[in-house]
């Protein structure tokens, strides 16, 4: 008896819950498959170039990216590139020299700009400050399945138009099936083959839109792949730590247990 009632308690709690992640936010994410997903994940380093390039030639239009160095680049286990490239790279945005008392390139040593569009929010944390899914009911079961998604949330912001455009107080505002309230200040920024990938990747919207995605969860989180690292390791000292524990303790009690013969 008790063991029907629970399993149709359950039975119940996942209709529910599967119900609730159908309905969810009335939101259009989807769960992408992302490469830095998972206990093990790691950041694909031609996917971090590719959306830094989505990154560079759209967004920092208007984006700024003021939080991340531009020496970064080179790190192992992000865009991971040449130190003589990131150098290049960096020079091609400028800043303020109070010394010289003028703009001058910058050095990798610097950080990325400020947004150069004053409502365009910086991008540095989006990623992190952002999340994809919800619920149900507050117990963040769906982030705990699919992750917390500020990556697929973004992705789902540059794949998210339908075209309608409305005008209020004189400022445009373009539907959006992601963005919460469902119209944004954002035109449109992708849309698909904006960019021609160096290393020949397809560069449909989809595509681009990951990329950037990817980069700017990296650009949040550049030391995600040494945290899943540390945890990992970890979690592997306290389990043998746990069953070291056991056969200690199994071996004090020892006298004091004597089977009965
Ligand atoms: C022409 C300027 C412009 C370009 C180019 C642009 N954006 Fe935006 N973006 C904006 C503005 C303005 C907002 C603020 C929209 C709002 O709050 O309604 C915004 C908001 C956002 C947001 C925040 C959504 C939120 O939840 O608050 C994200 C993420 C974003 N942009 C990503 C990108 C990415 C990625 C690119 C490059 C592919 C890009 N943007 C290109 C102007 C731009």
């Amino acid at each position: 008896m008790f063991k029907q009632l629970a399993i149709s308690a359950v039975a119940a709690f996942t209709l529910a819950t599967g119900a609730m992640a159908a309905g969810d936010t009335g939101h259009k994410i989807h769960d992408v498959d992302f490469s830095f997903e998972g206990p093990f994940g790691a950041f694909d380093q031609n996917q971090l170039q590719r959306g830094l390039q989505v990154y560079t030639e759209v967004c920092s239009a208007c984006h700024g990216l003021k939080f991340v160095p531009l020496r970064t680049l080179v790190d192992e286990g992000g865009p991971h590139l040449p130190a003589d490239q990131v150098r290049a790279y960096a020079s091609q945005f400028d800043i303020y020299d109070a010394a010289l008392d003028e703009d001058v390139p910058r050095k990798p040593s610097d950080f990325f700009p400020n947004s150069s569009l004053e409502n365009a929010p910086d991008l540095s944390l989006m990623a992190k400050g952002r999340a994809g899914f919800h619920g149900p009911y507050g117990l963040g079961i769906n982030q705990f399945v699919k992750g917390i998604g500020g990556a697929e949330y973004i992705t789902a912001v540059l794949t998210g138009y339908t075209g309608e455009e409305k005008v209020q107080a004189g400022t445009t505002f373009y539907e959006n099936t992601a963005f919460p309230g469902g119209w944004i200040a954002m035109a449109p920024p992708l849309y698909g083959e904006d960019v021609e990938f160096a290393d020949g990747h397809s560069n449909e919207l989809h595509h681009e839109a990951e990329d950037v995605s990817a980069f700017l969860m990296w650009t949040a989180e550049p030391k995600m792949m040494a945290r899943k690292q540390a945890g990992f390791v970890g979690v592997l000292i306290l389990t043998l730590l746990s069953v070291l524990l056991y056969l200690t303790n199994k071996r004090l009690w020892a006298p004091h247990k004597k089977k009965k013969h």
